[in-house]
């Protein structure tokens, strides 16, 4: 049947799914399938509609496409998609209730604080430990965040952050490695370390910057691996994820691992990090699009 590939958007992160979907829409097309290229805005439904596909590969990134509507718009439609359904979805686009429900299961997950207008700056930093992260609770690839380290700063950071979500947290400061796991289909594939020169791994270490360095075979003992491994499955299928996304981690000195956030459209341009585990296990850019065409409808 003909495959719609879905990308583009009217989210922050439309520019990173446009490089995503025209890398697995080529992809599939290599492959011999019948492919329509559908750069979705306002209009979906009739887009969507006009195509006349068969199934879907999601391939757009943050709102709208990543967090459970298009999904839901599908399943009305009756077209089989890639990845999440639409609960899980739109929980994983939620970074803080995402948090809340690693906490009320046990799984790592730095120690986090809502931010508001009221907050005690100076206070929820030391109760953080001095360092955090400011976050909008549903953006990706780092947009709206900042790191701080004094209650000036603290407060800039979370008024910027207002300006991308109503919802905005600070979580602690993990000072160690960035990790990434992805999973597609039943497999858990090869982590990633990550290490930038930047700050923190925000949107110019990811998308900009050639010195961004991307570790896989990580570096890490194979016990570590397994346990970093384990961790990214039940997290990933605690917020009822299937198909495939990307767990993210930080590591602290000791070597404890804390869960960040889950991916349910992780990014899939050749240099994305999905791309890079899957090469690692010997699958390339056009295999892995296919398997997860394949595997997750
Ligand atoms: N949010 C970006 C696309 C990622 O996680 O890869
Ligand atoms: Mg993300």
């Amino acid at each position: 049947g003909r495959v719609g590939v879905l990308y583009g958007g009217i989210s922050a992160e439309r520019e990173v799914s446009m490089n995503s979907g025209k890398a697995v829409s080529l992809a599939l097309k290599q492959s011999g399938v019948d492919v329509v290229d559908i750069d979705i805005n306002e209009k979906a439904i009739e887009q969507i509609k006009e195509a006349n596909i068969d199934r879907a590969f999601i391939i757009l990134h943050g709102a709208h496409g990543e967090d459970g509507r298009i999904q839901a718009l599908l399943e009305f439609m009756g077209i089989p998609y890639t990845g999440s359904r639409v609960q899980a979805c739109s929980l994983a686009m939620d970074k803080l209730r995402t948090k809340w429900l690693w906490q009320g299961i046990g799984l790592p997950t730095p120690d986090f604080r809502v931010l508001s207008e009221k907050t005690d700056w100076e206070r929820t930093l030391l109760e953080l430990g001095g360092a955090v992260m400011v976050k909008p609770a549903h953006e990706g690839s780092s947009i709206g965040m900042a790191m701080v380290r004094n209650a000036k700063d603290f407060a800039a950071a979370f008024h910027h952050a207002t300006q991308y979500d109503e919802t905005v947290f600070a979580e602690a400061l993990v000072t160690g490695a960035e990790y990434t796991v992805a999973i597609v289909g039943e497999e858990v594939l090869p982590p990633i370390k990550l290490e930038t020169d930047n700050i923190f791994y925000d949107y110019d270490a990811k998308y900009v910057s050639e010195d961004t360095r991307y570790l896989c075979p990580c570096g890490l003992a194979t016990e570590d691996v397994d346990r970093l491994s384990l961790l990214a499955k039940k997290a990933f299928t605690s917020v009822g994820c299937s198909g495939w996304g990307r767990v993210d981690f930080m590591a602290d000195e000791e070597g404890n691992f804390y869960l960040l956030e889950v991916n349910s459209v992780p990014g899939m341009t050749s240099h994305s990090l999905v791309p890079m585990a899957a090469k690692e296990n010997g699958v390339n850019f056009q295999t892995l699009c296919l398997k997860i065409l394949t595997e997750t409808l």
